[in-house]
């Protein structure tokens, strides 16, 4: 199968992944209500469509903080993205590099961030967790403004991880010692494509960026048991503070849902920050993305950028979430599930898509640049009905 669209890769990742990876990128948390909500608010946003306008010279380039982009997306940050295809991390961030987008290397990826910094020309996002040891923090800020990292990205929506039944179903999560391995090694081996030139020649380690304070313990599971040890429940906006002072760049908050906190979040002089539920990762049954941005970026769109996530899968949901407020637009599984399912180049070719379905988009909404997107875009859109 030729991969025509993002719903393609899914399908595509799900052939090519062992069970318990494919469902680890692909679920949500609980009853994957938010998962759902997600695409479901994305598809019902209509577009208004106008003809006879001169579109013939389409520009989709923007400026986010301060650099200039060739279109306004950019890779979100994906744990553990990188056991997905060989180096995964290194293969979609040169692909990000190569389309003139940025890429977002998170916390928790399976290959460090020197290693990411080697693979590309450009810089890249950094995505931070609030780990309890703050000597390791600023270790990691350390390493990301040695890689010269063009902005930080702060993810407060895990104080807890969500329970994301998949993964206990799938034996990745809750799945210790022997038996635990077995099942996955099973799995690995239905998928001898992924198993020879992933699981052994790409030689993953599950956490790059932590391997140091592993102590050699590299399993799957010693992932899961080092998040629940690390991942530090009393952040506060205090917190905030300390990696603002610690990082002078860019600071991006990921995971805002509610205006008051879009608000603290510009009174402490972040620059950014992205209307996330965690991809229905974190609390079910919480607002989709595109429901939860207009208030947002009213609230504080001209305080900062804004920019938004959950449930993209094509650039028409890019265009609609740019007509919602944001300023750009962070694609999640959209790239995981292609890298999942050809690598570099799939990641490119996704990206190829998303660029040509925003075209399509912007031409039939009658507008040639991005910044003339507004909600002026959206056919019988109501900030009423979709105030949340
Ligand atoms: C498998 C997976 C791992 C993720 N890991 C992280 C992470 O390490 N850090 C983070 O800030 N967000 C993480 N997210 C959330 C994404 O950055 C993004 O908010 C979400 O995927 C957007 O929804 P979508 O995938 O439906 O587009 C993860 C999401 C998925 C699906």
């Amino acid at each position: 199968m030729k991969a025509a669209s993002i719903t393609d890769y899914r399908e595509l990742a799900r052939r090519r992944l062992p069970h318990f990876l494919f469902e680890y990128i692909d679920g949500g948390s609980y009853a994957e209500t938010t998962l759902a909500r997600n695409i479901a608010d994305l598809k019902d946003i209509a577009l208004r469509q106008r003809v006879l306008r001169d579109v013939s010279a389409i520009d989709l380039s923007v400026e986010l903080f301060g650099r200039k982009q060739a279109m306004p997306v950019a890779l979100g940050p994906i744990g553990l993205a990188g056991l997905t295809a060989r180096r995964g991390e290194v293969q979609a961030a040169r692909a990000a590099n190569a389309a003139g987008v940025p890429f977002s290397l998170s916390t928790v990826s399976a290959c460090p961030i020197a290693e990411v910094a080697r693979g590309v020309d450009r810089p890249f996002w950094f995505q931070l967790y609030m780990i309890r040891d703050r000597a390791f923090m600023a270790d990691l800020l350390a390493k990301a403004a040695e890689a010269k990292c063009s902005a930080l990205i702060f993810t407060v929506d895990m104080p807890v991880p969500g329970a994301r039944y998949r993964d206990i179903r799938s034996g990745l999560a809750g799945a210790p010692g022997f038996a635990g391995q077995a099942r996955r090694l099973m799995q690995a081996l239905a998928r001898p494509g992924w198993a020879y030139d992933v699981g052994l020649r790409g030689r993953p380690h599950v956490l790059g960026n932590v391997l140091p304070v592993l102590n050699g313990r590299t399993g799957m599971e010693d992932y899961f048991a080092w998040m629940r040890a690390n991942f530090d429940p009393r952040v506060t906006w205090k917190d905030l503070e300390w990696v603002r002072q610690k990082w002078p760049g860019p600071l991006i908050l990921k995971g805002v849902l509610d205006p008051d906190d879009a608000r603290s979040a510009a009174d402490l002089g972040a620059d950014g920050l992205i209307v996330s539920n965690h991809g229905g990762r974190q609390l079910d049954g919480v607002l989709s993305g595109a429901r939860a941005l207009p208030p947002i970026a009213d609230a504080v769109g001209d305080r900062l950028t804004v920019l938004a996530d959950g449930g993209v899968r094509s650039g028409l949901d890019v265009v609609r979430l740019l007509a919602l407020g944001a300023r750009g637009v962070m694609l999640g599984r959209a790239w995981a599930f292609a890298l999942g399912a050809g690598g570099q180049a799939a990641v490119s070719h996704m990206l190829r898509l998303i660029e040509a379905e925003m075209r399509v988009a912007m031409a039939l909404t009658g507008v040639t640049g991005i910044g003339a997107i507004d909600r002026t875009s959206l056919a019988g859109y109501s900030a009423a009905s979709n105030a949340g």
